[in-house]
């Protein structure tokens, strides 16, 4: 039973129990409706409280209902019978009410709850207009502006916030179960009788042109691209405007609609495809991650820094093993320094500055990893370098301790190779700054274990990572698709004669988050040159292949760092400026590949970027370097700044349609003339069987 009742002393407690977070499905639906039902009948019930036992109230909506649909009892009708209940009803919160947990709150006529307990409506993270009233009774209640603001942006807030504007009546303290009894019970000696929300009048305060302008440009970053601000503000017009029920219709209406839509779509496919990397294809059964309690990192330059700080984030002990004291010491203090500017910020107490930096302890003796469960080694990018550390920490550490690399080039298998332990050897591919990005990528060499796979998984997860399995080929997963694919296109574009500020303009527009030449200069355009240089050794490729960063590269045009790379930049400032010197050595490389100038559309610039990555993406999954498509999304979207409301470039293809996909590289191949867009065979398979990417995921192994 998902929902219980009994009375007690004068109170109807409906207990919902579906455990782990009392998500809402069918099941709590139809119990809160019956329940409803037997308090209206029943005479020693004289008010009614709805509560949640285990660790939350009603969390939201079952997910799982995006994809069979919504049962009957649908919301609306349940909601509706809660709000009409001729007995006062009160909801007693705790944990977290967010989307249709909180909808299920509002349609009751009273809100306490624990001072804890957070509240909010995320829907708009998931492209999505709430379908369950939210959009009616919000307004009501806290009224149209501070609705907006809470819809726009998605984000939660603490209960004794939501008491402020009115979302909760009364903060209540120690058991959710017991507090909700006795405030039912306090409402029912003060004579408080039944109090719809339905029948409250809107507050418009603040929410004129100017109002709404301003929290729009307040929630611009969030919103860049996306559409469904307008819908919220469409429907809480609607709320102030229309009648109650006419409004739920309205709500009802462009809330399917939403469902529909390519951005809400594509929002929730990122949402599950990141839910999904954890999977992995084949696993044996048994196979358990093993603890990891404790760290060490070899390096402690940009990489080794920011993957201590991720760690002792997470509060893992760490230590850090430099080569020279000198070096340890610049490490320690690049740490202290970047924690006190979250200090300034307001984000990290000065004790916790503390706590995190007492976590980590350096040493130069390689032998004080011995106890560590795993290590992660960040040492320059070279072959002999990185095996002669593998090789020591391999004679160093005890026999079940996992050895990482984060190498973002090298051949995992011929790191492994040196060690007597290549099972228990994986890449931890983290991204730059380590402890910011949520990326992480884990390869496996030819011999790594399942079992050094799944714990690979679950320490990406304690440092509140989204670990992304990769085979180990060229550049994995997502340099691989960003040298073969994005970035060796938009180097051939600069050598068609296309301004890199158009590129990047076009790029910024399709909603990366920053274009491709930006990119390549705030990382260091001699960074990319010296990955390539490592890469070829394992693979070549055919000439002009980001020829145009190679040869800034030994001009000392390296990017930001060197105040020019493909742009030229004023001192102590970021903003890039066209630099006739990028033109000239452009146009001299163009000579020499035989490139004439093109006139090239915006609409090709935009297709030029995004499909060499998906064609690409088609061969990593031909090749099997990845487990599935949906995986290659979350790379795109968490490493490299794919927007994330387009689902990443696999979901953005099948939205647009393979078999357009397919015509269009094709149309490219005949105008580019260049052996690398040639379609590949994964795409044309899947146009032939008409089938997406999607479907293609659902036909791997589980
Ligand atoms: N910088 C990035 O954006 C990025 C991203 C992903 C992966 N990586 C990879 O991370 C690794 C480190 O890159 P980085 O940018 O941090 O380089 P870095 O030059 O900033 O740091 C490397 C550090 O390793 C130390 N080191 C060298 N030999 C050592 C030894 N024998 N023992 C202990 N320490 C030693 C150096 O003193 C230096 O502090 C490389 O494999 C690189 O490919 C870098």
């Amino acid at each position: 039973m998902s929902v219980t009742y009994e009375v007690r002393d004068g109170v109807a407690l409906a207990l919902i129990n579906r455990p782990p977070v009392n998500a809402i499905d069918v099941s709590i639906r139809k119990g809160l409706k019956d329940a409803i039902a037997r308090a209206e009948k029943d005479d020693t019930a004289k008010i009614v409280l709805i509560a949640c036992a285990g660790r939350t109230f009603l969390s939201g909506a079952d997910l799982n209902e995006f994809n069979t649909g919504i049962l009957e009892p649908g919301y609306y009708e349940v909601l509706g019978i809660v709000e009409n209940c001729t007995k006062p009803v009160v909801a007693s919160l705790h944990g977290m009410a967010l989307g249709g947990g909180i909808e299920t709150a509002m349609a009751c006529h009273y809100r306490c709850a624990v001072a804890d307990a957070r509240v909010g409506m995320p829907e708009i993270t998931l492209g999505i207009i709430p379908g369950a009233g939210g959009t009616q009774r919000l307004p009501r209640l806290v009224g149209a502006r501070n609705a907006l603001e809470l819809l726009v942006k998605g984000a939660p807030i603490a209960a004794p916030q939501g008491k402020e504007m009115g979302l909760i009546d009364e903060i209540i303290t120690g058991d959710p179960v017991e507090g909700g009894l006795a405030y039912a019970r306090k409402l029912l000696a003060e004579g408080k009788g039944r109090r719809p929300t339905r029948d409250r009048k809107v507050d418009t305060t603040g929410f004129d042109e100017a109002g709404i302008a301003a929290v729009l440009k307040e929630n611009a970053r969030g919103l860049k691209g996306r559409t469904t601000q307008n819908d919220i503000i469409r429907t809480i017009k609607a709320a102030i405007e229309m009648d109650f029920d006419a409004g739920l219709a309205f709500e009802d209406q462009v809330s399917r609609v939403s469902m529909q839509s390519a951005e809400g779509r594509s929002l929730r496919h990122a949402f599950f495809a990141e839910r999904e990397t954890g999977h992995i294809p084949g696993l044996a059964a048994g196979v358990k991650p093993l603890p990891i309690a404790k760290v060490a990192v070899v390096g402690a330059g940009t990489m080794g820094g920011g993957i201590a700080m991720a760690l002792a984030d997470s509060g893992l002990p760490v230590t850090l093993i430099e080569a020279k004291q000198e070096y340890l010491d610049n490490g320690l203090k690049r740490i202290r320094e970047n924690y006190e500017v979250s200090v300034k910020r307001g984000r990290l107490t000065p004790e916790a500055l503390e706590k995190r930096m007492g976590l980590i302890k350096g040493t130069l003796a390689m032998e004080d990893a011995r106890d560590a469960d795993a290590v992660i080694e960040a040492v320059f990018e070279d072959m002999d370098l990185k095996k002669s550390i593998l090789s020591k920490l391999d004679k160093v550490l005890r026999p079940e301790a996992v050895i990482a690399s984060n190498t973002s080039s090298l051949s995992l298998t011929e790191l492994a190779s040196v060690t007597g332990r290549p099972d228990k050897v994986i890449g931890l591919h983290f991204f730059s700054p380590a402890n910011v990005m949520r990326l992480l990528e884990i390869v496996r060499g030819d011999k790594t274990s399942q079992e050094t796979i799944v714990t690979g998984l679950s320490l990406a997860k304690t440092l509140r990572k989204i670990g992304v399995v990769s085979g180990d080929k060229f550049g994995f997963i997502g340099n691989r698709m960003m040298l073969d694919g994005y970035f060796r296109e938009s180097e051939q574009m600069l050598l068609e004669g296309v301004a890199p500020e158009r590129i990047d303009e076009v790029a910024e527009n399709f909603g990366f988050a920053m274009g491709p030449n930006k990119v390549n200069d705030m990382a260091g355009v001699d960074v990319g040159t010296k990955v390539r240089i490592e890469l070829f050794k394992r693979e070549e490729r055919e000439a002009p292949y980001h020829a145009v960063s190679d040869a800034l590269t030994p001009m000392g045009r390296t990017g930001q760092k060197a105040g020019k790379g493909v742009y030229r930049y004023e001192p102590g400032d970021r903003t890039p400026h066209h630099d006739p010197e990028t033109d000239a050595l452009i146009e001299k490389l163009a000579m020499e590949f035989n490139i004439d100038k093109r006139e090239v559309s915006d609409k090709e610039i935009e297709e030029r970027c995004v499909l060499p990555l998906i064609n690409v993406g088609a061969q990593i999954l031909e090749e099997g370097t990845a487990y599935r498509a949906s995986d290659l999304d979350v790379v795109w979207i968490n490493g490299y700044g794919f927007p994330r409301y387009r689902g990443g470039p696999m979901c953005y293809a099948d939205i647009l349609g393979l078999d357009y996909v397919l015509e269009r590289i094709k149309h490219y191949q005949k105008e580019i003339g260049s052996s690398y867009w040639k379609p590949a065979p994964l795409i044309e398979k899947l146009v032939r069987e008409g089938k997406s990417f999607a479907d293609w995921d659902k036909q791997q192994k589980h």
